[in-house]
């Protein structure tokens, strides 16, 4: 997991320098543009989930389409075979191997949809199942926990939503760089771990483009430390969840620059209120007014700030694991690669 935090740089460059004109992303952008959809639908799980997460907040406000996250066994389980005419489905997954993803994208080809695959095996299932397939080129992972291929995912939702719309992928070029003062914090994120190694419930927290970090953010630390750790958007909080805030229950919030950390402003003075022990992830003032965190580097463009804003959560999660004697490359009961139906 260490390794496969510290190659995320280098996988971005790869994929960066891999997404000419002549590119499995130009030609799936190509067929999107042919096909005009009115409807985007994703398909994933576990992280591969909050990637599409992430997607979804991008075809809604850069592309201005009525997106959804499907629930497989509505196919699967139940068969259910939608109209999907106008409707363009993409699955994501690592692996491309769970068959529950393949067989809800081939049920919405063969009922209308244009499909699309992003994953990190092109000889996988999924890819097969698709119209089109995008390599993340995240190479192996081997931890159980899915790092780069969680931002691999990302930036190739990025470059393939951008290239739809005519856009290279110059914005994302300072990305790696930027990524590399994180992945140097590594040592910094170890001592502030060990503020939580007692810690068994914990809540995440962030809004808009960085709403999918908090919830990978939980994944990570439930999978690999086996903390009670639940995520809710910003605004979620406060509906109800804030009540079961209290000095015991550390917060991890995610508050960039842009308007989903603005919206956080609303949220902070509540937590502390409660008395919670905020670990921020942010801005230079939002660090600053939190118990401790990590200062994002600035000037990124909002919606390329969850490929940064994950990776601090990578460190704590692995070194919380240490820290509590766990072995984050083989979390207890997991497998590398779950089918389910
Ligand atoms: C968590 C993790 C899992 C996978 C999930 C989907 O770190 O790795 O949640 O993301 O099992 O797997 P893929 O992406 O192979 O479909």
């Amino acid at each position: 997991m260490a390794t496969e935090i510290q190659e995320q740089p280098a996988v971005w460059r790869r994929l960066l320098a891999a997404a000419g004109e002549d590119s499995d992303i130009a030609r799936a952008a190509a067929l999107v543009r042919a096909y005009q959809p009115r409807f985007v639908l994703f398909v994933a799980r576990g992280t591969s989930d909050h990637a599409a997460l992430y997607a979804k907040y991008v075809a809604e406000i850069v592309h201005g389409l009525p997106c959804g996250l499907v629930s497989p066994s509505t196919m699967t389980a139940y068969g259910a075979r939608p109209d999907l005419t106008g409707v363009l489905m993409i699955g994501i997954s690592q692996s491309g191997g769970s068959p529950d993803l393949v067989q809800s994208l081939a049920a919405a080809r063969e009922h209308g949809a244009l499909t699309v695959a992003i994953t990190n095996n092109a000889g996988s299932a999924l890819a097969s199942a698709a119209r089109a397939h995008v390599d993340i080129q995240a190479g192996p992972e081997l931890a159980v926990a899915a790092t780069k291929s969680y931002t691999a995912q990302l930036l190739a939702v990025h470059l393939l939503l951008a290239a739809v719309r005519g856009e290279d992928a110059g914005s994302a070029a300072p990305l790696p760089d930027a990524a590399e003062a994180l992945v140097a914090g590594d040592a910094t994120v170890a001592e502030l771990a060990q503020r939580y190694r007692f810690a068994s419930r914990l809540v995440t927290t962030g809004r808009g483009y960085s709403y999918p970090t908090a919830r990978e953010g939980a994944l990570k630390l439930m999978e690999t430390c086996y903390l009670s750790a639940q995520a809710f958007s910003g605004a979620d909080l406060l509906h109800g969840p804030l009540a079961m805030i209290d000095p015991q229950v550390p917060v991890l919030a995610v508050a960039a620059e842009g308007v989903g950390g603005a919206a956080m402003s609303q949220v902070f003075p509540r937590l502390a209120e409660q008395g919670a022990d905020v670990f921020c992830i942010g801005t230079p003032d939002t660090v600053a007014a939190a118990d401790a965190g990590v200062v994002l580097p600035t000037g990124v463009p909002e919606q390329l700030s969850p490929l940064l804003e994950i990776i601090p959560l990578q460190q704590l999660a692995l070194h919380l694991a240490l820290a509590r004697g766990g072995n984050p490359d083989a979390p207890r009961g997991l497998r590398k690669v779950t089918e389910t139906l």
